[in-house]
């Protein structure tokens, strides 16, 4: 996988992606990334790359012709028009399938704004995906496409070793992680879960994946939906789901919980 960057601040995309996993499938050959600053590709005296948008308004506008410029240095080099992802709050929100899919590019492109937009024109020229990364608004394009670019590289066979792998099969599932416990066996007062120590395999799993289930149904339940959960689970779904109403009055149910969450009862 071959990552483009079109940005003004080249060295915030480079020190971030050449860190840690990143930087290790950087350095193994399975990833690059070049930063194209934009800036590079303003031929006037002053390399200025902004002007003040037509009809008014606050702020100034990245201009067409820079960002067109240091596209087409990119898509001459490689031969062919690559995917281009324009990043911002007004795309489309980005999730774990839109990573796979998008993992199985040789080269992406992704095109940072600042100021307050891009000229339309060279938008509707170049760009083929337009992505956010949720609904809030950040100064720039940089930290979206890290966050892509960081997700993405995880789908690339070979990025993660194979104990880093088992992380990904999780939310395949749609479900959220189960709790996990390191030494000492004992902190704060606090207890490892007495299964965790019985190295009893099958009981294991069945734990870790009860907690999965009951988790995503307490915090995320808008995951379930493309869970793939036995009748059994749907049931105890059901079950907690009653309990959780019964005791929706948030004061009645610290004090159930004595301030603490609730785990799955065994059956
Ligand atoms: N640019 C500014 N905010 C953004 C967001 N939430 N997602 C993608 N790009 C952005």
């Amino acid at each position: 996988m071959n990552f483009h960057v079109l940005t003004l601040f080249p060295e915030m995309i480079l020190q971030g992606m050449n860190t840690s996993i990143t930087g290790r499938a950087i350095a193994k050959g399975l990833l690059s990334i070049e930063a194209v600053n934009i800036r590079d590709f303003a031929f006037n005296k002053h390399q200025k790359v902004d002007d003040y948008p037509y009809g008014g308004g606050a702020g100034m506008l990245m201009q067409a012709e820079p960002v067109y410029l240091a596209y087409r240095s990119i898509a001459e080099r490689i031969g062919r028009k690559p995917r281009v992802v324009f990043l911002t709050p007004a795309g489309q929100v980005f999730h774990q399938d839109m990573a796979k899919e998008l993992a199985k590019e040789e080269d992406l492109v992704f095109l940072c704004g600042h100021y307050e937009g891009i000229d339309e024109r060279v938008l509707e020229e170049i760009v083929t995906d337009q992505v956010s990364i949720g609904d809030y608004v950040l100064t720039g394009g940089e930290l979206p496409a890290m966050v892509m670019m960081d997700s993405i590289s995880r789908m690339v066979p070979g990025v993660l070793n194979n104990q880093e792998s088992g992380e990904t099969e999780s939310f395949a599932g749609s479900l959220l992680e189960y709790p996990q416990y390191s030494r000492p066996e004992e902190w704060h007062g606090k207890k490892v879960p007495e299964v965790l120590l019985s190295g009893h395999h099958a009981n294991i799993e069945k734990w870790r994946r009860e907690q999965s289930v009951f988790r995503t149904a307490k915090w995320r339940p808008d995951l379930l939906k493309k869970a793939d959960l036995t009748n059994k689970e749907w049931n105890a779904v059901r079950k907690w789901r009653k309990e959780w109403k019964e005791t929706s009055d948030p004061a009645e149910q610290l004090k159930q919980e004595g301030g603490t969450r609730k785990e799955p009862q065994e059956e």
